[in-house]
């Protein structure tokens, strides 16, 4: 049996998926019992020159035409955004035809119309790569853990920051790291999703859904991104033993039967598993309540990475094909909304970054406006000396983030500091 693929893009990830399905053409039909062929491809630019070369007769002017041709029997959405996207895969879906995608940013926009879309004409929409590149986090929390219950879970689940974060680390710019991470295609084609934390609260509505059956709307998530940090945020914390990673955070608060999520920078103890995870590699911590902690780690990004889980979508969605079954869902939302936990009643320790000018009685007004807020200093250091500014580098005990957050308004009210304070949660280990 021969199954027609469509191809919609052929960049970064698209690309390697075209080089992996020719390179393994014999070992797939052995695999599958069938043949995957590539018979449409939509671009944008026909005359681009390509990482992978596709002959020419199968360029269609318009992804709407690949979905259209009728020696399509599976189409694979890899151009990313929204639209054109969005209304492809649901002529796709209407069709009947099943759809491979890593467009985290479409699913998460419009995943509860499209999923319901497949249930519906009795299809599926595949998307391992959607969230963590090449970590199986989908099939694991869709299959493996199905009869479990997730209590918690910790990831990183953007390569760009954390390859910026760590390159930052090694003494790199900003800018510099960025532009690197983009020359590696880890980047989104606009990377202020990466850097804004939106790529990953997009990814982490996502395993909301898949991990706590909860409807959510990533711009729901509560985000921080990276560009507030400085490089000296980033060597405090490594003399600190820490270091800095942006985690994306869904923790069910017991008692309140309510759900805790955000998305942000946080201080990470530097023995830990997530500290080890370096450049663009992605993990995520999974606690649920039968099969206890487990981890994932793996590559987060890159077109190789990404497209091997593709690939390995259209193998599996191929097999229902061969077998004549229909689609796999219900997909995600299967029980209802899980409410929000309050974050500013959450109770965690914060790293603080303060910079003042160096003046007698500054440290003595920041530890009483902490203290008036209840909040307990842990240790204290004042890095630079004399030169304006300095940073004033506390790590607290315990506290309520409303306290904080109240205590460090005030902070930022006194003449003597020169910007906003910075602060990040602690994870404990
Ligand atoms: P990319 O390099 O920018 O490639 C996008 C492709 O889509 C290009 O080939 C482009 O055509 C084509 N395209 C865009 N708009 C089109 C349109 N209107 N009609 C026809 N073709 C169009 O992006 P990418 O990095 O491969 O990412 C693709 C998807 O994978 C995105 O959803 C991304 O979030 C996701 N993803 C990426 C990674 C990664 O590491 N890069 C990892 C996981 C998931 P031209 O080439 O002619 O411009
Ligand atoms: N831009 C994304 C990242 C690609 O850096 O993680 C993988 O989804």
């Amino acid at each position: 049996m021969r199954i027609g693929i469509g191809m919609l893009g052929l960049g970064t990830v698209g690309s390697e998926v075209y080089r992996l399905v020719q390179e393994g053409r014999d070992e797939i039909s052995r695999r599958l019992d069938a043949t995957l062929e590539v018979v449409a491809v939509a671009v944008r630019d026909p005359s681009r020159v390509r990482a992978c070369s596709v002959p020419e007769s199968l360029l269609r002017p318009t992804p709407e035409s690949v979905v259209r041709d009728p020696d399509v029997d599976l189409v694979v959405e890899l151009m990313g955004g929204i639209e054109p996207a969005r209304e492809a895969v649901t002529h796709a879906l209407r069709a009947r035809k099943p759809v491979v995608t890593a467009n985290k940013a479409l699913l998460a926009e419009h995943g509860t119309e499209l999923f319901e879309l497949c249930d519906r004409r009795r299809t599926e929409i595949a998307f391992e790569a959607a969230v963590g590149g090449a970590v199986p986090i989908v099939r694991t929390l869709r299959l493996s853990l199905a009869a479990d219950r997730v209590e918690r879970l910790v990831a990183i689940i953007n390569g760009t920051t954390n390859y910026v974060l760590g390159s930052m680390a090694e003494g790199r710019s900003y800018p510099e790291a960025l532009a690197e991470a983009q020359r590696l295609g880890y980047a989104e084609a606009d990377p202020r999703l990466d850097v804004e934390g939106h790529d990953a609260a997009q990814k982490l509505a996502l395993l909301i859904g898949l991990a706590f059956g909860a409807p959510l709307h990533w711009s729901a998530v509560p985000t921080i991104g990276i560009g507030h940090l400085t490089p000296a945020d980033l060597s405090h914390a490594a003399e600190l033993s820490h270091c800095v990673k942006l985690l994306a955070r869904a923790e069910r608060r017991t008692g309140q039967g309510r759900l805790a999520v955000r998305v942000g920078p946080h201080l990470v103890p530097r023995g830990s598993l997530l500290a080890s995870v370096s450049g663009a590699n992605n993990a995520v911590l999974l606690d649920s309540r039968a099969a206890g902690p487990s981890v994932l780690v793996g590559r987060g990004a890159g077109g190789l990475a990404t497209a091997a889980a593709v690939v390995a979508d259209m193998i599996d969605v191929a097999r229902r094909i061969v077998a004549g079954s229909a689609g796999i869902g219900p997909y995600l939302w299967a029980s209802g909304p899980l409410p929000f936990a309050d974050l500013d009643e959450e109770v965690e320790r914060a790293y603080l970054r303060i910079s003042v000018q160096d003046r007698p009685g500054v440290l003595g007004r920041l530890t009483t406006l902490l203290g008036e807020h209840r909040v307990s200093i842990a240790s204290l250091v004042q890095r630079g000396h004399q030169v304006d500014p300095v940073d004033v580098v506390l790590l607290t005990h315990p506290c309520r983030v409303r306290d904080l957050r109240l205590a460090l308004e005030a902070i930022a009210k006194d003449e003597c500091v020169l910007e906003p304070p910075c602060w990040l949660p602690i994870l404990e280990a």
